[in-house]
């Protein structure tokens, strides 16, 4: 069964491919290399023994994405990854994000709608919630007002696969509204790759345990939260990915009951930043540096994500502990700086 995975040779992107060829599927990745390597493909290799097909292909190119569409009429399934994702860069560059990620879904869907049958699954995020009311946060928790282009190109893309849906029939489509991805796989083939100076907490904090940084600092220490710090779901890669399989194939094996579904991909625990220090100190065997500092802006308190609904109706469930996750972070540092 062939899939085609855009942004395949990104990070969670990376590990999906993996988890489709350990099942068998005949995968073909589009990435445009704006934020990835096509060395990535070699890790995929060496995990999974098998090279996907892959098209250097930039996503806003219509006619590039019409004739991909043309010569691959075999494709079954779409996992849709390829999107910008610097939430303060789509502050900066609105126009640049709502074309990237905005522009590029409607191409995708416009092909499509075209086939008899179509299974979309799509990258959303948490950031939907915004600050939730209630945690855990179950998945009928209102939207709220994006904080961020970035986090409106999510919501926005999450409206437009429902409204194609309501009047597209054959095309079925799953968001996946993620919580913290951090990890990588235990091979070490594949991990984070953050280019620059990282914006999310783990790369940093393993940045800052490599050396390559001098210290991390903690935004904010007067949360209301257990230790002051804000709470997060950090859920391993290798586990995300795997429920991206499992969502694909509910919707090729008609399992589904509307045709477009919503679940939240979290372990359902929150740890504060302060927590996710101390579990890096704990396997890495090495104290980190680290001072805290004022708020960054934009920043929520706390989220964490009821697993109920995706543990019910896709039977899936996050396996990893943050110490298992930040274990394999850390070894995948030590790995790309050696
Ligand atoms: C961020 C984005 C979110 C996006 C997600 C994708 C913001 C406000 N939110 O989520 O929209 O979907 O990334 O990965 O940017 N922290 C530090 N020091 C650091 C870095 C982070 O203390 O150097 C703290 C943050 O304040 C936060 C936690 O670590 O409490 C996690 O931060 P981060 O990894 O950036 O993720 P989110 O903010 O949850």
């Amino acid at each position: 069964m062939k899939v085609l995975v855009t942004g395949g040779l990104g990070f969670i992107g990376s590990h999906t491919v993996v988890e489709l060829q350990n099942k068998g599927f005949n995968v073909v990745i589009i990435d445009d290399l704006s934020n990835s390597s096509e060395k990535v493909l070699d890790g995929i290799v060496a995990i999974t023994g098998v090279k996907p097909a892959f098209e250097k292909i930039d996503l806003k190119e219509k006619s590039k994405v019409e004739d991909f569409f043309a010569r691959h009429t075999d494709v079954q399934g779409v996992i849709h990854f390829a999107a910008s994702k610097a939430v303060g860069e789509s502050v900066e560059k609105p126009l640049l994000y709502y074309e990237n990620n905005i522009g590029t879904l409607v191409y995708l869907l416009k092909e499509l709608s075209k086939k008899d049958k179509a299974s979309f699954i799509f990258s959303s995020s948490c950031t939907v919630y915004g600050q939730a009311d209630k945690m855990p946060i179950t998945e009928d928790a209102p939207v709220k007002t994006a904080e961020s282009p970035y986090g409106n190109t999510k919501q926005m893309g999450e409206e437009i696969i429902a409204d194609t849906c309501k009047v597209v029939p054959s095309l079925n489509a799953i968001a996946l509204r993620y919580f913290n991805p951090m990890g990588a796989h235990p091979s070490t083939e594949i991990g984070e790759l953050p280019i620059g100076v990282p914006q999310n907490l783990v790369p940093f904090i393993t940045q800052t345990g490599i050396g390559m940084r001098e210290q991390l600092s903690v935004f904010g220490g007067d949360y209301p939260t257990s230790d002051g710090t804000c709470v997060r779901d950090y859920i391993h890669v290798v586990d995300l990915a795997k429920a991206h399989v499992i969502a694909l194939e509910r919707l090729l094996e008609h399992k589904n009951d509307a045709n477009y579904e919503v679940f939240n991909l979290g372990t359902g625990t929150g740890s504060t930043v302060l927590e996710a220090i101390q579990s890096f100190e704990r396997v890495s065997g090495k104290k980190l540096n680290y001072e805290i500092v004022d708020r960054r802006p934009g920043d929520i308190t706390s989220a964490y994500a009821s697993t109920e609904k995706a543990n019910k109706i896709l039977g899936w469930k996050a396996e990893s502990t943050l110490d298992e996750a930040m274990k394999s972070a850390w070894e995948w540092e030590q790995k790309i700086r050696n």
